[in-house]
């Protein structure tokens, strides 16, 4: 199957690597978000794909934080791109979630693409540039997937900066990319058009019937984000929707 939008470049969508289920955050809510603490919880609740967040110090490490400050959590404070890695690696990013993680690190992109290996996890790599940074964020950030992963076990990017995806595209044009919205806007058909995206990431509470259908009928594939409740996430999975990203490993499982 490839994408059906009239006068574009085909997109080959039938090889889906994909597990139907994908861990935010890498541990959604039962590990301190971002880290290799969240592979364990991943691991331990039978989930074979991760979602992380990737941005870059201000010496252009690429690691593992959600937030453009440091605050929430881990025990530093200020804006992440302001701080080297060197400051970064020395910061406690787990205490903030429970006292058992006390001492759990920021990850670099390398850490994590370890742990996927060993693990045998495939990823879904958000692309998360802090203010300003979109398109350095996005080309070293796939720069550095493109080295990390196997060619068999490609990660997935994704973003919601255009400018990112744009960049990724540029530097690594084999590498997978997904478009992220809150609501899908109307011209997203020009959009994955033009940085060939292969799928569609949604907030799950703006999608309906007919929107997953259209979007699937394009040829494109869909994630639904951040789904929660098991009732929602047999919706969306009867509906079409391919992957379900979700904090709560331990309530959504193969069996829905
Ligand atoms: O990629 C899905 C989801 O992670 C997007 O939202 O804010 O949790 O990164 P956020
Ligand atoms: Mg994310």
């Amino acid at each position: 199957m490839t994408n059906g939008i009239a006068g574009e470049a085909q997109v080959e969508v039938t090889h889906w690597p994909y597990p139907r289920l994908v861990a935010h955050r890498c541990g959604g809510k039962l590990a301190p978000e971002n880290t290799l603490a969240g592979f364990d919880a991943c691991v331990q609740h039978g989930y074979r794909m991760v979602e992380f967040d990737a941005k870059l110090s201000a010496d252009n490490q690429v690691f593992l934080l959600h937030d453009d400050t440091l605050d929430r959590t881990t025990n530093g404070c200020g804006a992440a791109a302001q701080h080297t890695w060197a400051q970064l690696a020395a910061l406690d990013a787990g205490s903030w979630f429970d006292r058992r993680f006390a001492g759990v690190c920021l990850p670099t992109i390398a850490d994590a693409a370890t742990r996927c290996e060993r693990d045998a996890l495939a990823a879904n790599i958000e692309i998360k540039p802090c203010p300003g940074r979109d398109a350095l964020t996005g080309e070293l950030v796939a720069a550095a997937a493109l080295s990390l992963w196997r060619r068999s076990q490609m990660p997935l990017l994704s973003s919601f900066s255009y400018d990112a995806l744009a960049a990724a595209r540029k530097v690594a044009p084999t590498l997978p990319r997904g478009m992220l919205f809150d609501a899908v806007p109307r011209d997203w058909r020009r959009i994955v058009h033009e940085l060939e995206c292969v799928s569609l990431h949604v907030d799950h509470r703006h999608l309906t019937d007919a929107l997953v259908a259209e979007i699937r009928a394009a040829g494109l594939r869909v994630l639904a984000y951040t789904v929660n409740d098991p009732v929602r996430a047999r919706e969306l999975v009867q509906w079409g929707v391919d992957m379900i990203c979700t904090d709560r490993l331990d309530l959504i499982t193969e069996a829905l």
